[in-house]
């Protein structure tokens, strides 16, 4: 099959080395909208859409009006990019994402993050719903990731490198930063909000796993798991984002309680816990030292 009827539009291979021109363009789509110049970039997974509406002096762009991107075709995601003031500070916010299970390419998934930095921001937010590997863990916990395991056998970075985005060989050593997972535990002491916290795994799905891979990814010390941000990760360290995130556990792990996973269900926990971090996440955002706002 050619290229042009195997892979269009979205599904094609973005290399590492297409990204500057890309990203230009998707900051200018942007820019022709709005002048807010955001501290912080938020991904909201599944079950925390709802943080979207407290945004003031929003504005909404739907991913099919940016250069490049699809619309949104995920359950659950509305797919929009919002830039607006969240207690009182800059914000971009990705509202949905783009995963692999979608047969979207590892660089488009990590292009929001990208956008991020084009457009200013020096802190991530990465959020997701995922399935609790570690047994205590149930329906509705909230987990700050520590690390993570990327099982998806993809990476964004392959391909010529954009030495003027970042290096060729990222260290992810404190990819997700001790600082603000200190700032995450910190701002959900003040909301009383119980956290925990541990190491994400990343797969493609679309399925969920079996019991067997329950067991296998718990014994790999992981924590919780699901279907994105490893790569949004990845990407965010290389351009050198400080990079924090939170996973909503909507069920345990399959197998643990012998009953079947159903999407349903995880909408409906997301629907419940999503509330409690999105106040986690304005706290912090709200928290955020002064001295991080960018001057100008
Ligand atoms: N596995 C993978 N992804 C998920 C799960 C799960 O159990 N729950 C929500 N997202």
């Amino acid at each position: 099959m050619s290229r042009s009827t195997a892979e269009t539009g979205s599904t094609r291979p973005i290399r590492p080395s297409d990204q500057p021109a890309l990203i230009a363009s998707l900051a200018a789509a942007v820019r022709d909208r709005t002048t807010i110049v955001p501290e912080v970039g938020i991904v909201l997974g599944s079950g925390l859409g709802g943080l979207a509406e407290d945004l003031d002096d929003s504005v909404a762009i739907p991913f099919a009006e940016l250069p490049g991107w699809p619309a949104a075709t995920a359950p659950g995601h509305a797919g929009r990019l919002l830039l607006g003031h969240l207690a009182g500070r800059p914000v971009v916010m990705l509202q949905g994402r783009f995963h692999l299970y979608e047969g979207f390419d590892s660089g488009l998934v990590v292009q929001p993050v990208l956008l991020f930095k084009a457009l200013g921001a020096r802190i991530v937010v990465l959020t997701n719903a995922a399935g609790g590997l570690d047994p205590s863990f149930g329906p509705g916990a909230l987990m700050v990731m520590r690390d993570h395991i990327n099982l998806t056998g993809r990476s964004p970075l392959i391909g010529p490198n954009a030495d003027s985005l970042g290096p060729r060989f990222p260290d992810l050593t404190d990819a997700w930063s001790p600082r603000l997972r200190d700032r995450l535990h910190a701002a959900a002491a003040s909301e009383d909000v119980p956290l925990v916290e541990g190491v994400y795994v990343g797969l493609t799905g679309p399925t969920y796993e079996t019991p067997a891979e329950v067991r296998m990814l718990a014994a790999l010390g992981g924590h919780a798991v699901g279907m994105s941000t490893v790569l949004e990760c990845i990407a965010a360290r290389w351009v050198g984002l400080e990079v924090c995130g939170v996973s909503l556990v909507t069920n345990a792990g399959a197998g643990y309680t012998g009953e079947p996973l159903t999407h349903e269900e995880v909408l409906e926990s997301g629907k419940i816990a999503g509330p409690r971090l999105a106040n986690v996440i304005r706290r912090f955002v709200a928290d955020l030292p002064a001295a991080e706002t960018p001057p100008g």
